[in-house]
């Protein structure tokens, strides 16, 4: 198409199925106000009967399609202000981009609980949900707030308050590059992301390991820690609960933040630890507004500058990924990890859990993760061939018990998200009241067994999984080769202290579910129907 102004969406379909009549962007009934959106219209039903009472034309199944109609009974000659009256009228959340016919070079944006970010370029200025799709024309972002209006112009970017004042606000200037956003050689980016943990590991870590005092996190009647997330995400943070409890010495459990927000309150005010790499999952931000509606103390672990919930929480600690562009979230996650180890730590010297001494211990022994990592990476041969032997599976499950078992939850979500295989997740010791139905020759079962309090457990149920004739993967600590002869495969990891033993088991299940899924051939980078962020509630 020609011309010098222009957007488009890709859409995560909510109301409608995916067609040409619900992509966006969608037009007024005479056809000169497009629009775009990017999140969810509540009170869709009611406004669409206003419209078509008013003989409104509306072409599809979409909640978004109301408001261009709305716009074009606003409009006078003036986008922005047609927008801005529109606005309140409009219930649930929004990043929205809208031009007119008759307004030639001007875009208008406006977002509330949906991220939209712009970028500076030079002759052009440029409008996005995230920051990687502006990486190549430019690093300088302005991050549009809450309830925020903008007019851009190929040479001026305005920023209006709800209150239509004009917004002064510097741009920041984002380290990443192009190249992050490139895949260096690799044949995706998830394989590139899973090989740089290493680094990521080592940057998360850099600078904040000698600072474990702190200030009064868990101070002021604080009695435990309740971690809140979605997804992959979810599976870090029940990792944290367990790391909570080993390093820190203090209670901890995980929730998922769509479900949080159903729960009721009790009397108890935890410290809330909101884990999102994005910083923009719409049930994490919803579940941010809620504790602290419930008067808790919220901290973010994320990996985005300037994101949605940085600044809802009260604390924020960046993990350092860097950009993650495979939907899967994988290095991501072992950052997150690092962030809830750190934690832990801090809030172990911080109740007088640890010594000062043995702070030191326990984060030498975290330094030496990249190193353990690597070495998980450099045996990436040996567990593509066992992907290849498998690949086929329909059905697979992964076990773990205490700290493994979000693990294995993660592991079998990694492998249904990319290969397409029917994958579960199980804490070993619930396998026998129930699932073990499910378990036939044909069922590969992925046992994770590092030598810690859990590992004649597991033995035992390997046992009960090998006498059902279904084929063992175990992944266990290198020198641990008597159970070679009780399992078909065995795959070493380094030995590493057993809290941190879900860092290098998690890297090979990554690598399990890539290579299975490139066997397969599937779309590893974008799994359909996901979302890398995930917008909407
Ligand atoms: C799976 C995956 C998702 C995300 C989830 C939460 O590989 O990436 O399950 O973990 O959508 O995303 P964040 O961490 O951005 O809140």
């Amino acid at each position: 198409m020609e011309g010098t102004t222009g957007f488009g969406h890709t859409r995560w379909a909510t109301h409608g199925a995916p067609s040409r009549e619900n992509a966006h962007p969608f037009l007024d009934c005479q056809g000169t106000i497009a629009l775009a959106h990017n999140g969810i219209i509540e009170n869709h039903s009611s406004l669409r009967a206003e419209l078509e009472a008013k003989g409104h034309k509306l072409t599809s199944q979409t909640d978004t399609e109301t408001v261009v109609h709305m716009v074009e009974d606003a409009y006078e000659g003036n986008l922005e202000a047609a927008l801005r009256s529109v606005l309140p009228q409009i219930q649930g959340a929004y990043a929205f981009a809208l031009m007119h016919a008759s307004e030639e070079g001007k875009l208008v944006v406006a977002r509330k609980d949906s991220p939209l970010v712009v970028g500076l370029g030079t002759e052009e200025n440029l409008f996005a949900s995230d920051v990687h799709a502006l990486l190549r024309e430019t690093s300088r972002i302005l991050y549009l707030m809450d309830g925020e209006l903008a007019v851009i112009t190929p040479t001026d970017v305005d920023v209006y308050a709800p209150d239509g004042s004009l917004v002064k606000r510097e741009p920041e200037v984002v380290s990443w590059t192009v190249e992050d956003s490139e895949k260096g050689g690799f044949a995706h980016f998830m394989l590139k992301e899973i090989f740089e943990q290493p680094g990521v590991i080592h940057s998360t870590l850099l600078g904040r390991v000698s600072d474990l005092e702190s200030d009064d996190l868990l101070r002021g009647g604080t009695s435990h820690v309740k971690l809140v997330a979605c997804g992959t995400s979810f599976h870090a943070a029940l990792a944290g609960k367990y790391i909570m409890e080993e390093l820190a010495g203090v209670p901890a459990s995980a929730e998922l933040a769509s479900e949080y927000r159903y729960t009721r309150a009790s009397g108890e005010k935890p410290l809330v630890v909101l884990v999102t790499q994005s910083g923009e999952t719409a049930d994490t931000i919803a579940a941010a507004r809620e504790a602290r509606k419930r008067g808790c103390r919220t901290l973010a672990i994320t990996n985005y500058l300037g994101c949605t919930i940085a600044r809802e929480a009260e604390d924020v600690l960046y993990t350092r990924a860097g950009l993650e562009i495979g939907v899967a979230a994988t290095k991501t996650f072992t950052a997150e990890l690092m962030g809830l180890y750190l934690l832990a730590l801090r809030f172990g010297v911080d109740t007088g859990h640890l010594t000062a001494d043995e702070a030191r211990k326990w984060t030498d022994e975290l330094r030496a993760l990249p190193r353990a990592v690597q070495s998980v990476l450099d045996s990436a041969g040996e567990i593509e061939k066992l992907a290849r032997e498998y690949s086929n599976s329909r059905s697979m499950f992964f076990l773990g018990r205490n700290i493994n078992y979000p693990i294995s939850l993660e592991g079998a979500l990694k492998m249904k998200e990319i290969s397409y295989i029917h994958a579960e997740g199980y804490p070993a010791g619930e396998l026998k009241h129930g699932p073990l139905a499910l378990l036939t020759e044909e069922t590969p079962v992925v046992a994770l067994v590092p030598r810690d309090h859990t590992y004649e457990k597991m033995w035992g149920n390997i046992g009960e999984v090998s006498a059902r004739g279904s084929p063992v993967i175990a992944i266990a600590y290198e020198g641990d080769d008597e159970m070679e002869k009780y399992v078909d495969h065995l795959l070493h990891v380094p030995w590493v202290k057993p809290v941190y033993s879900p860092v290098v088991n998690v890297v090979a299940l990554q690598l399990l579910a890539y290579y299975t899924a490139r066997e397969r051939g599937c779309s590893i980078d974008k799994p359909r129907h996901l979302a890398k962020s995930v917008t909407v509630e």
